[in-house]
């Protein structure tokens, strides 16, 4: 038990060593002059939409546990801020220089934001909560014990309250513990991490052809994160993937429930299979089964996202049907969606390395111009004609939605 512990302490310390020397990600303050980092989880319609039922509370408390060099907090602060919602932000993290960059580009910004130095292990005992919304990005997976942590945070979630998780996918990662084992072998642990980082820059056009991260297209820290893409990728001291029945079981055995997996069409098998015998039965499949198959299926799925709520939350998610309801963008707009779909009205995307086609109905590309944040769907039907609004809707919904680009609010 004592080796255990001792072994644990020492990954500890230099995990906070790779935070302290190599805050994740790297970003410099200025760039918040130019652009806004937009993403899952965290984004305030996905939140809004998932959590919420649609409907923000009047003042939301909001935690970024382990948030690093500030990138969700800044976008949902910004979002709140630009929406004149009243927040409450705690940046949470243990590592002082990720939350002076985070600090500096809250600053550029003019964004009021708490900074808490301490450990998620310890959330309750700092009593910074409770809080309605918990963002939890890239942490979990580097603790000892993923669960003790996550079981930490539920402790300090108000009820009606949730969570956006992401934790690494372990099909998607094919060929990073290859690498990561490769460069234990070539630079042990403990040498300074400017000196692993050397070995790693060496090994990596070394790699032949066959290795399977060189063959991985779902991953890319190392080529465009520079030192902290490689450090965190590659030199890590502490991490592990999960499959995604090991990902939904972290969440339930913490008393969470799933509200819904992003983005929802990577986990539905139909996006992947065009045969209507294998369609069938995919679709007779129980819903952890079919996220199971999708993540065998795509094989690059490197991060699983979800938003997660407790067992007293009562709000659905909110409901297609509801006309009163008003559809809004994340991420995009109409003209660029509308864009996207080109004359054939074929949505194309690429996601990590696959492509995908998604066809939309004739009308959709009516329904999508008239979607501006704040006309609801029964005035959207009213311009494009109700029958034909009736029958294009479900399909450019379930679509849309189902990239996490269009989501519902209550007005
Ligand atoms: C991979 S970074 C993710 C940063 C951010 N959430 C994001 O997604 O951009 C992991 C962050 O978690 C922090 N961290 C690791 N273990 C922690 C713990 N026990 N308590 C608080 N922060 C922790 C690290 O210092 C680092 O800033």
């Amino acid at each position: 038990m004592k080796n255990a512990d001792d072994a644990a302490a020492r990954r500890d310390a230099l995990v906070a060593r790779h935070y302290e020397a190599l805050p994740y990600p790297a970003r410099a303050a200025r760039d918040e002059k130019i652009r806004l980092i937009e993403g899952s989880p965290s984004a305030l319609p996905e939140i809004e939409h998932w959590i919420f039922g649609g409907h923000l509370p009047a003042r939301l408390r909001v935690l970024f546990a382990g948030g690093g060099t500030g990138d969700g907090c800044i976008m949902l602060a910004q979002q709140l801020a630009d929406r004149g919602v009243e927040a409450q932000i705690t940046h949470l993290d243990l590592s002082a220089p990720a939350q002076k960059i985070a600090a500096e580009r809250a600053a550029v910004r003019g964004l009021d934001i708490r900074f808490v130095g301490g450990s998620i292990l310890d959330v309750e005992k700092l009593g910074l909560g409770p809080f309605d919304y918990i963002d939890c990005c890239g942490v979990l997976h580097h603790l000892e014990d993923p669960a003790a942590g996550l079981a930490a945070l539920r402790g300090t979630l108000a009820p009606g309250g949730g969570m956006g998780l992401m934790v690494y996918g372990q099909i998607g990662r094919s060929g990073v513990y290859d690498v990561q084992d490769a460069l234990r072998l070539l630079s042990p642990e403990d040498e300074a991490p400017a000196a692993r980082l050397g070995i790693a820059r060496r090994l990596l056009p070394n790699l032949p052809a066959t290795n399977r991260l060189r063959r991985n297209e779902a991953v890319n820290d190392h080529l465009v994160g520079g030192d902290a893409g490689i450090f965190d990728l590659l030199l890590h001291s502490r991490d592990r993937a999960y499959a995604i029945e090991d990902f939904v079981a972290l969440v339930e055995d913490a008393g969470l429930g799933l509200a819904s997996l992003i983005d929802p069409a990577r986990y539905a098998p139909e996006t992947y299979l065009n045969d209507p015998t294998l369609g069938r039965a995919a679709a007779a499949l129980r819903p952890r089964e079919r996220a199971m198959l999708a993540e065998r299926l795509a094989g690059n799925i490197a991060r699983h996202i979800a938003y997660v709520v407790g067992p007293d939350h009562q709000t659905p998610p909110p409901d297609p049907a509801d006309h009163s309801l008003v559809p809004v963008w994340s991420r995009t707009g109409s003209g660029e969606m509308i864009a996207a779909l080109g004359s054939d009205r074929v949505l194309k995307l690429s996601l990590d390395g696959l492509s995908l086609r998604f066809p939309l109905p004739q009308q959709a590309p009516a329904i999508l111009k008239a979607i501006d944040g704040k006309a609801a769907l029964r005035e959207i039907a009213r311009v494009v004609g109700p029958a034909a609004f009736d029958r294009a809707w479900p399909q450019t919904y379930a679509v849309l939605n189902g990239i996490s680009r269009l989501f519902l609010r209550r007005p």
